[in-house]
């Protein structure tokens, strides 16, 4: 079965060596202008020239016409916490009326609050609720993500969220265990004990793999003062690689507690946010060569003006990615296209490096580098159409809607179409 995509204004395909992007190389998004592409069994076959793919589309058994518009590659969403009950809508208007992120997570809500609500959920409910999450990725353009547990904090409550987002099937999601996400209310003043409850029993079970894929491919924590310390960190995350999962961490969000040089100790495959992190922090990074992934969203919905400095990362030569961190406390989004737009505007990286950050730099962050992030041949035909000319007017116009249609492997997954018409439909019932 064959499938030929052609009008494209343009082909943005991120075609390139293999290994993430670094330096100079970040701007260069190899866009065939005015392209086509082929598909087989899910696959691309090749991308070129419209006029030299010319007896390819017409060989083809349908064709996909963009309408001169932009085919991108689907986002890979890096570090997402998608598993969750209920929302902090409440939250939010008191963190607007002055209460700060960190004294209503001390005081008992925050990550807390969501947890208690999430292990009071069934799995089907959780899963509910995931779908409808996972739609909304779809419709900004994303066709992976890297989903964290991390508001269960008990064995049976975390792979309950890690069962959760294996049965959602819209999307590809690569699972992460953070059960070192906050010290739950039951082990209040005793993190040590927490931890060895996350090493002896968790950690055991999500990384077996006698039963086939493991639960969790990779093993995060959140690493800050009051929450895990520096050393509780190492001894968590040095379990983990021990049981042979990757890791990921959540480093210098609120404050610079050297948990960058963590990461580049630990040889973790990222270290995330980094709104802190200074010049030091930075070089260790680019010596380990760990990935940093920024998440400008939570920055923003934080009422924080404290980005991480993408520029300096830039420079240094570090393969940045950029993620939304969609959860229901610091980062209520999952729209990469507003990413994209924070990225530009508050971070001063240009539209193409952005665009290379949410792609083939963060399918490289998660192992997946020669399979996902790029429209080359022989990788999986995960694409989008935007509704423009020009890839740039994706971070310009910020709000806007731009996905037209997401394909996943080739096959068609969402389309604003389809939802148009079924929107109207219902107003000509009304009226
Ligand atoms: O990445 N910092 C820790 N974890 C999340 C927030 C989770 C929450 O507030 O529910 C983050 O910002
Ligand atoms: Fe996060």
């Amino acid at each position: 079965m064959k499938t030929a995509v052609t009008n494209c204004a343009q082909l943005v395909t991120l075609a390139g060596p293999p290994g993430p992007r670094t330096g100079a190389a970040l701007r260069e998004l190899a866009i065939i202008p005015d392209g086509a592409m082929l598909i087989e069994d899910g696959r691309i076959v090749k991308a070129g020239a419209r006029r030299e793919m010319e007896a390819s589309v017409s060989g083809a058994d349908s064709v996909i016409d963009a309408g001169q518009r932009v085919i991108l590659p689907g986002f890979v969403d890096a570090h997402t916490h998608p598993v969750f009950a209920g929302n902090r809508a409440a939250e939010f208007e008191r963190r607007i009326e002055g209460a700060s992120y960190a004294e209503i997570a001390a005081a008992g809500g925050g990550i807390r609050s969501t947890v208690r609500e999430t292990r009071a959920a069934s799995e089907d409910q959780l899963l509910a609720a995931a779908q409808r999450y996972a739609g909304w990725f779809l419709a900004g353009g994303t066709t992976t993500i890297e989903a964290k547990s991390g508001y269960g904090l008990t064995l049976q409550d975390e792979c309950k969220l890690l069962r959760v987002m294996r049965r959602v099937k819209t999307l590809r999601s690569i699972p992460t265990f953070l059960g070192a996400h906050e010290i739950p209310d039951e082990y209040r003043g005793r993190p040590a004990a927490y931890a060895d409850l996350v090493i002896q029993e968790m950690l055991p079970v999500v990384s077996n793999r006698t039963a086939g894929k493991p639960l969790a491919e990779y093993c995060d924590i959140f690493c800050e003062p009051g929450i895990f310390s520096i050393e509780e960190s190492r001894r968590i995350l040095s379990a983990a690689r021990s049981v042979g999962l990757g890791l990921r961490m959540h480093v210098d969000q609120l404050s610079d507690s050297g948990g960058a040089a963590l990461a580049a100790e630990l040889g973790a495959a990222t270290a995330d946010h980094l709104e802190h992190t200074g010049a030091r922090g930075i070089l260790a990074l680019q010596a380990a060569g760990v990935q940093p992934v920024l998440l400008p969203g939570s920055v923003y919905a934080l009422g924080s003006a404290r980005y991480p400095k993408a520029r300096e990362m830039i420079q240094a030569g570090l393969a940045v990615v950029l993620a939304t961190d969609f959860n229901p406390g610091s980062s209520p989004t999952p729209s990469m296209p507003m990413i994209l737009s924070l990225a530009c505007t508050q971070m001063k990286m240009t539209p193409a490096e952005a665009l290379t950050a949410v792609s083939i730099n963060a399918a490289y962050s998660l192992g997946r580098g020669a399979e996902i992030g790029s429209l080359e041949a022989g990788k999986q035909a995960d694409f989008t159409i935007h509704d423009c000319r020009d890839y740039r007017e994706i971070a310009y116009f910020f709000g806007a809607p731009s996905v037209e249609a997401v394909y996943i492997g080739g096959r068609p997954v969402w389309t604003r179409s389809h939802i148009a018409a079924q929107t109207s439909e219902r107003a000509v019932d009304k009226y």
